[in-house]
């Protein structure tokens, strides 16, 4: 299969990662002559040159190789894929996608929006906080262990267990058995803090940590809030969205006893049919109470595209895998630019808001 259309880019164009030049631009080949295992040829920091490949350089911009040790060959072919990269000031961002209601998209939003801020070059932790475990099953990740799980974090203060990697993503995985948390963190009060204090041992390992949380406001989700700057809160554009905002805002305060910090960073409405009556008059009071009660930016409505975001859950695959040109993976993408943009974020090819 050929490469994705490549733009012309001058000789010496940096290879960014992470705001790092890590090689730039040699010499390239004709547009149409360009494939993905097709060699080409880089310049290293170093000056010395370096064969590589269209796949190479899309593998070392995810980090699923080191830079390649200088080796000089020809000088007269060449490539290069260079995208920009989201850019980072200040530290590690942590955010808890929060609404107890359930069913409201937010596994669906930790996971897509999450791969798509890792497509753009953010490293990105994923928390899975349910002992449904959906995240973790949709990320295709099925044979994870309780140890791989917060469960020793929580009830041991243990570090963070090793993440798994997938899609370009890290993931601490949930399984059944982090249910007893709920009760046991209720029991030994001091536990409350143990999340919050083992993310403070991460920072700067990660860019953006997401805690998927469960549809309740019990103990799991109050780790995940206490351990976060911010909370991300989807609401579906239906009586449920909106009924579901004084308990949620309610609980949160509470939790800033534990951490003064926590604000509430995005609204996120979901589900939104445009030609169902009734959405557009749910939006209208969901973007009202994001100004006035909640006081956050209220992101653009994502479409209910029922079809497309289940099949992708099913067959494990973030939807830019499963369905890259999509107008649902547009939404997921949309949603990530939104999310970025309230966390303080650059994304490529977009201003950072004051
Ligand atoms: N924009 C959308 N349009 C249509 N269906 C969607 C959309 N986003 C998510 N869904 C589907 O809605 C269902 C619920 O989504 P999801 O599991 O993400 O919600 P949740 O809030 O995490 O649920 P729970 O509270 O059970 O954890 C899933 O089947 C998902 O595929
Ligand atoms: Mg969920």
């Amino acid at each position: 299969m050929n490469a994705p259309a490549l733009p012309e880019l001058p000789i010496g164009y940096p290879v960014l990662w992470r705001d790092e030049v890590v090689a730039t631009l040699y010499s390239h080949y004709p547009e149409s002559e360009r494939t993905p295992e097709r060699d080409c040829l880089i310049e290293l920091p170093s000056g010395d040159l370096e064969d590589a490949t269209y796949s190479e350089l899309q593998a070392l911009r995810d980090r699923e190789m080191p830079v390649p040790e200088p080796e000089i060959e020809s000088e007269t072919d060449l490539l290069l894929p260079v995208r920009e990269t989201a850019k980072m000031t200040g530290g590690m961002r942590t955010v808890t996608i929060a609404n107890h209601a359930g069913g409201v998209g937010k596994t669906s939003i930790a996971l897509n929006a999450g791969y798509e801020l890792a497509q753009a070059g953010l490293r990105v932790l994923l928390i899975d906080m349910d002992s449904q475990g959906s995240l973790t099953q949709w990320l295709g990740v099925k044979d994870a262990q309780v140890d791989e799980t917060i469960f020793n974090v929580i009830e041991h203060d243990a570090p963070l267990p090793q993440p798994r990697h997938v899609w370009g993503l890290d993931l601490i995985p949930a399984t059944r058995d982090i249910a007893v948390l709920e009760s046991s963190t209720f029991l030994n009060p001091g536990a409350i803090m143990n999340m919050r204090s083992r993310i403070e041992d991460i920072r700067g390992r990660w860019d953006v940590v997401i805690f998927d949380s469960p549809p309740s406001l019990g103990a799991l989700f109050g780790l995940s809030a206490v351990a976060s700057d911010a909370l991300l809160i989807p609401l579906p554009t239906n009586a449920k969205g909106v009924e579901a905002i004084d308990s949620l805002l309610g609980v949160v305060a509470k939790y800033r006893k534990f951490n003064p910090l926590i604000r509430p960073a995005l609204v996120i409405p979901t589900m939104y049919g445009n030609r169902r009556k009734g959405d557009q008059a749910f939006l209208e009071k969901i973007q009202a109470a994001a100004q006035s009660q909640i006081e956050a930016p209220c992101a653009d409505p994502i479409p209910d595209r029922p079809a497309v975001w289940q099949d992708a859950a099913a067959a494990g695959q973030p939807l830019g895998v499963f369905a890259p040109y999509s107008d649902a993976t547009k939404d997921a993408r949309a949603v990530a630019h939104a999310i970025a943009a309230s966390l303080g974020i650059q994304m490529p090819g977009t201003e950072v808001e004051a």
